[in-house]
């Protein structure tokens, strides 16, 4: 299958302007799985909660959740993508799987970064792993890679696939996840975005970087600080085999030795 990642460059609260870069970056490409950013229509410094609940949506009724499902029924691809979600008082930094023309699933995001921790809910949900009939997929957001328990559970729960949304701001995510990759034995799509936000006298740069890893550690596409989309052919059966040597990943783990693992 072929795994794609869109690295985009987002304007503060400009969903549609979000909408149609994305659709422009991708054009007449193909992938059976589309990967991108962290919060991808909205962008990122929110001013308050106030402001985050203003652009959240609630999921899966609202025009983001429908444009995505839309962008997959055009080109019969499934994909996964960030937005700020509203649940009642809530608000999350959520992730959602659409196939064509249909919602199929979310992520609540659990390691919340620095001043999130001050506008969203910390997620409620566990790790989730989806079945799109070409692999199976698992979710998580950004700063859920300075926590290995999240790839790890993902990769117990079945995932072949890490899709990975992200607004990265530190320089050490990207080695981080070929680790990730390595030590789950899964492919990895980290999907980040460019650019700088300007917001409340608060500047955030965002680093770019997006990449394909596969279950050998080995990076099969990478981007670069512009705007871009990234292609790779995959095998996800490949992540199915956890064996190294006379080793095995999974069996070989001794949890009675991890505290309160
Ligand atoms: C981050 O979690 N957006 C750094």
């Amino acid at each position: 299958m072929l795994l794609g990642i869109v690295q985009t460059s987002p304007h503060f609260g400009d969903k549609a302007a979000n909408r149609k870069q994305i659709e422009e970056l991708v054009g007449d490409k193909r992938a059976d799985l589309w990967v991108m950013p962290e919060l991808a229509l909205t962008g990122y410094e929110f001013k308050s909660r106030a402001e985050v609940m203003k652009l959240a949506e609630e999921i899966p009724h609202d025009d983001s959740t429908k444009w995505l499902a839309d962008f997959c029924g055009s080109r019969n691809s499934w994909a996964v993508m960030g937005l700020p979600e509203r649940d009642g008082r809530h608000a999350y930094n959520s992730a959602i799987v659409c196939g064509p023309h249909r919602y199929i699933g979310r992520y609540r995001k659990i390691h919340l970064f620095d001043k999130e921790k001050e506008r969203f809910d910390v997620g409620n949900l566990p790790f989730p792993v989806f079945d799109i009939g070409l692999a199976r997929v698992g979710l998580m957001i950004c700063f859920d890679w300075r926590f290995p328990e999240a790839a790890r559970t993902l990769t117990l729960r079945g995932a072949q696939i890490i899709a990975h949304p992200s607004n990265l701001v530190l320089p050490h995510c990207q080695k981080a996840m070929v680790t990730r990759a390595l030590e789950n034995r899964v492919y990895i799509a980290t999907a980040n975005r460019i650019g700088t936000e300007h917001r409340a006298g608060n500047t955030v740069r965002f680093t770019g970087g997006s990449q394909l890893i596969s279950p050998d550690g080995e990076l099969l596409a990478a981007a670069t600080d512009v705007t871009e989309v990234l292609i790779a052919e995959i095998q996800p059966k490949i992540a199915d085999d956890k064996n190294v040597g006379l080793n095995n990943l999974l069996k070989d783990r001794r949890p009675d030795y991890y505290e309160n693992l």
